[in-house]
């Protein structure tokens, strides 16, 4: 199977990035809005650190994937489908990839406000870059992330009804090309 696009269908890059990137954001939603009640502390600070850490993984492969993106073809769309149907599903798609690399980021600045940078069991730790230690800036950042985490709630579950739709009503390949179904 093919590495890159093509006009028909995405290639296997595009196709292993979007499902790894969607089952980790999936899992650091659900994960982030329930650790701050996990009990035991050793167990909390090894999820806050599991989640920071894959929070990070997930910046770096999304920025990745935009630049795949950019210099691969887009597969076309069928042509029966509006223009406010396309609008719609590019204006969805960029919003993705700008709030799912801004996630990330609003969380790896305020975890460094806080005191708390991302950090690999001790051994080393990864501040954010000129953020100082500030409370307030710190309280700010965590209300964005709790704002952008919702944003994402919202896109995706346009983004993946518009995928079923496609599959259910117009019955088009537009999903199974996403699948590695349609070959
Ligand atoms: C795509 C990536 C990420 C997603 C989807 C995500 C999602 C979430 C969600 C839904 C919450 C709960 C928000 C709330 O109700 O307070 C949360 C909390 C948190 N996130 Fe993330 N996060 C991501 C990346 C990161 C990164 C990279 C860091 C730090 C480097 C981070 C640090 C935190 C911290 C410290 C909390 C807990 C705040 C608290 O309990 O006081 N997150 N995250
Ligand atoms: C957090 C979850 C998700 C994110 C961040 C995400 C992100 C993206 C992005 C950025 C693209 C565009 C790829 C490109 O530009 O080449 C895309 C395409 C696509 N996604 Fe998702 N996605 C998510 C969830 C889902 C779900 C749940 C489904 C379906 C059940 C889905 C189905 C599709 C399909 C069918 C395409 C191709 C549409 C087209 O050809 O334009 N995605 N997704």
């Amino acid at each position: 199977m093919a590495l890159k696009n093509t006009e028909e269908t995405y290639g296997q890059m595009s196709k292993s990035l979007h499902w790894i990137v969607m089952v980790l954001v999936l899992v650091l939603l659900l994960v982030g809005s329930l650790m701050g009640d996990i009990p035991f502390k050793p167990v909390k600070h090894l999820v806050y650190t599991l989640h920071k850490l894959t929070g990070l993984t997930v910046m770096f492969l999304m920025i990745f994937f935009v630049i795949w993106s950019a210099f691969n073809p887009k597969p076309s769309y069928p042509e029966k489908m509006k223009a406010w149907e396309l609008w719609l599903a590019k204006t969805v798609r960029i919003s993705l990839y700008v709030v799912i690399i801004a996630m990330p980021l609003v969380g790896w600045f305020f975890s460094t406000a806080a005191g708390y940078p991302p950090s690999l069991f001790g051994v080393a730790a990864f501040p954010a870059p000129f953020v100082p230690v500030s409370k307030s800036l710190a309280g700010i950042g965590h209300e964005l992330h709790e704002i952008i985490a919702w944003i994402i709630v919202c896109l995706t579950v346009v983004h993946a009804a518009g995928a079923f739709t496609h599959r259910v009503i117009y019955r088009d390949n537009v999903l199974q090309r996403m699948m590695g179904l349609s070959d």
